[in-house]
């Protein structure tokens, strides 16, 4: 049984006065709960505040983006080391927004995760496919091209502490959300994937839903015998919304 993880992907928004105040909401709302994994990523400058938060809930907090390399001149990166010390135990790699406006590659993706793994952190690769991709019948291409890449530089016992997030690109932030039967069908294509190419962590690994996750359709979505969790965008911003969609994992 894979215990459910809910994570929230809090983007461009909330400097650290206002995380830190959506935190301290998370954080009462869900005190003595232990239904689900839960993390936020808070846009880097906040996280010193959302950890101090944070610190001793049970609730996770992860950076959004790090750089392949813990130092150096790299103007305007995040380490995944610096990330650790200020509190982090968790890291996004791969998400599609930083493909389309960062020009991310598959291969900078598993460098990266390579990088969060050697701090401490727990990376969520996030993989997708377009609206066009999707089209063209190239969804089961799309994703496992992009999951091999990711997961190629890991060995067998980083491979065990990795997480996959799908998230088809047309749905995030645009309302639309795939039905759970086009959500499970891409799982279920993920995790025979995985059988075939990494056997040793098929039935662990666990796989996220996300893209227009809220809490009407959250429940539907994690009933799925293949999807293990949400990464949550905007539905993360708002305390009702997010635990609903926690309630969806029950
Ligand atoms: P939305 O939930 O806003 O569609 O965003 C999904 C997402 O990109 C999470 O990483």
């Amino acid at each position: 049984m894979r215990r459910p993880l809910i994570a929230g992907n809090w983007k461009l928004n909330l400097g650290p006065g206002a995380a830190a105040a959506l935190a301290v909401f998370l954080r009462d709302a869900l005190a003595g709960r232990d239904d689900a994994d839960v993390v936020v990523f808070p846009t880097a400058l906040s996280i010193p505040a959302v950890a101090a938060v944070l610190d001793g809930s049970g609730l996770g907090v992860g950076v959004q983006e790090i750089a392949a390399v813990a130092s150096g001149a790299m103007t305007g990166a995040n380490s995944a080391v610096m990330a650790r010390e200020a509190g982090c135990t968790w890291m996004l790699a791969g998400h599609s927004e930083r493909r389309q406006y960062f020009a991310e590659t598959d291969a900078g993706v598993g460098a990266k995760a390579k990088a969060g793994l050697a701090a401490g952190l727990y990376p969520i690769v996030c993989i997708g496919e377009t609206l066009e991709e999707r089209r063209a019948g190239r969804v089961d291409e799309v994703t496992q091209r992009q999951l091999a890449a990711a997961l190629a530089p890991l060995s067998p016992a980083e491979l065990a502490l990795v997480t996959i997030a799908y998230e088809p690109v047309w749905a995030i932030g645009t309302g639309e959300t795939a039905t759970p039967e086009q959500a499970q069908e891409v799982h279920a294509a993920l995790r025979g994937w995985l059988h075939a190419h990494y056997p040793a962590i098929a039935d662990t690994v666990r796989v996220l839903y996300g893209g227009s996750v809220k809490p009407s359709n959250a429940a539907s979505l994690l009933g799925q015998p293949d999807i293990d969790g949400a990464l949550v965008g905007g539905a993360s911003l708002m305390v009702g919304d997010f635990v609903g969609i926690i309630d969806g994992a029950r």
